[in-house]
């Protein structure tokens, strides 16, 4: 399946990292409207350009447009695509608005195109273990969530060093501006709709705890949230409580507690991370939960280790590969577009929802997916 890159940005690096694990999948070419950057990363990965979007688009061997723009350019380069009878998949957010994000697949159902949006984090190891657990009933039916992505006191860290392999420097002041909790709610998102349907509620509160976060230039806003907590209600019952931050010392822990124990992990940024199970055990007439942490064994052995480095042990291009196998088959993506909405709409509610706090009531749903055939 022939792909193209739109946005050779810092992230695109992840991408580029692990594309050899896909050899169906073939980058014919890629573009940047930062021509400078378009060359840099060309050269280093010894890639075709395109002059142009409008180039890209026009060329018939491109199947899949993979946006990796910023996220406030999404709505209008996937928009761009689709309407040219591309295959899109987009980093996340889908769109930074929840009528733009239905209108793309609106798009793309007419005309019968996939639109999927990062992250595929889901369709890690760890992921994949954690369902299969559940699948299994191992901690009994589950009650609550506790789910955290906090990442530090970013402002205070040296993120003007920080540099993508390729040559292009971490673009802080979009993160700012676009805020955590977009940028990084649908880590965890999108494990829990998978894990337990969808969202039929969610209750919020978001704030600005450091404004302008002491940057070298104008933020535009100054004010976007940097801390978040939300409480979502899934219309199978299960609440979780899910928490992002650039402010609260890095953790991004996820508890799944149950009528028999509490499952667990430390970091869903790591695809090879170890799934613990802890049991509620009873002596006597003591009930307590055990402190020893058994490890629930991975579906597999992870791909990725010999691919990444530094903190993010992440596949960023298994959603391109699994968005391709799902043309080639003509079946339902595990990254289906109504999923993508929905995972999208729920982040947007939280982080809309400011110092006053919001009670939003989900107006997507979406159809069950499955699992990874290796995690059955
Ligand atoms: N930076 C990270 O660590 C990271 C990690 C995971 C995901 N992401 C996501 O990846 C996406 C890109 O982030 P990034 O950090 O690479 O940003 P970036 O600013 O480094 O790169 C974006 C690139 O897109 C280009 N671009 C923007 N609009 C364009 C258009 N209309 N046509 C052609 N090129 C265009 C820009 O010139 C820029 O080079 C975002 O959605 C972000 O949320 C970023």
């Amino acid at each position: 399946m022939k792909i193209a890159i739109v946005g050779c940005g810092f992230v695109a690096d992840y991408y580029m990292s692990t594309l050899p694990l896909y050899p169906q999948l073939e980058l014919v070419g890629v573009t940047d409207k930062n021509k400078d950057r378009q060359h840099q990363f060309a050269t280093y990965y010894s890639i075709p350009t395109y002059d142009s979007l409008e180039e890209l688009l026009a060329d018939s061997q491109v199947k899949i447009v993979v946006n990796l723009t910023d996220p406030r350019s999404h709505y209008q380069v996937s928009k761009s695509c689709l309407e040219a009878g591309k295959h899109v998949y987009s980093e996340k957010p889908l769109a930074m608005t929840i009528p733009e994000a239905k209108d793309l697949v609106q798009i793309a159902e007419n005309r019968g195109l996939q639109i999927s949006s990062a992250p595929c984090s889901l369709l890690g190891e760890t992921a994949q273990t954690v369902w299969k657990a559940l699948r299994e009933n191992m901690v009994g039916p589950v009650r609550l969530v506790y789910a955290e992505m906090d990442d530090g006191m970013v402002h205070q860290m040296p993120y003007q060093k920080w540099v993508s392999k390729s040559g292009k420097p971490w673009p802080y002041a979009d993160e700012f501006e676009v805020g955590c909790t977009i940028e990084h709610a649908g880590y965890y998102v999108n494990w829990l709709t998978a894990f337990f349907g969808p969202a039929e509620t969610v209750t919020s509160f978001s704030s600005c705890l450091i404004p302008n976060k002491e940057t070298d230039v104008e933020l535009t806003p100054a004010d976007t949230p940097d801390f978040s907590v939300a409480c979502i209600k899934f219309q199978s019952g299960v609440v979780a409580r899910l928490t992002c931050s650039i402010v609260a010392p890095h953790d991004h822990k996820l508890s799944i507690i149950g009528d028999k124990g509490i499952l667990s992990i430390h970091d869903c940024w790591d695809y090879s991370d170890s799934v613990y199970i802890q049991r509620l055990t009873r002596i006597g007439r003591k009930v307590f939960m055990n402190p020893i942490k058994q490890k629930y064994p991975l579906v597999r052995k992870p791909l990725t280790s010999k691919y990444t480095r530094g903190a993010q042990n992440m596949d960023f291009s298994r959603g391109i590969a699994e968005m391709a196998a799902a043309i080639f088959e003509n079946r339902r993506s595990r990254m289906a577009a109504d999923v993508s909405l929905h995972n999208n709409e729920l982040a947007i509610a939280i982080h809309n929802a400011f110092e006053g706090g919001c009670f939003y009531k989900l107006t997507t749903s979406f159809d069950a997916i499955f699992p990874m055939y290796w995690a059955k």
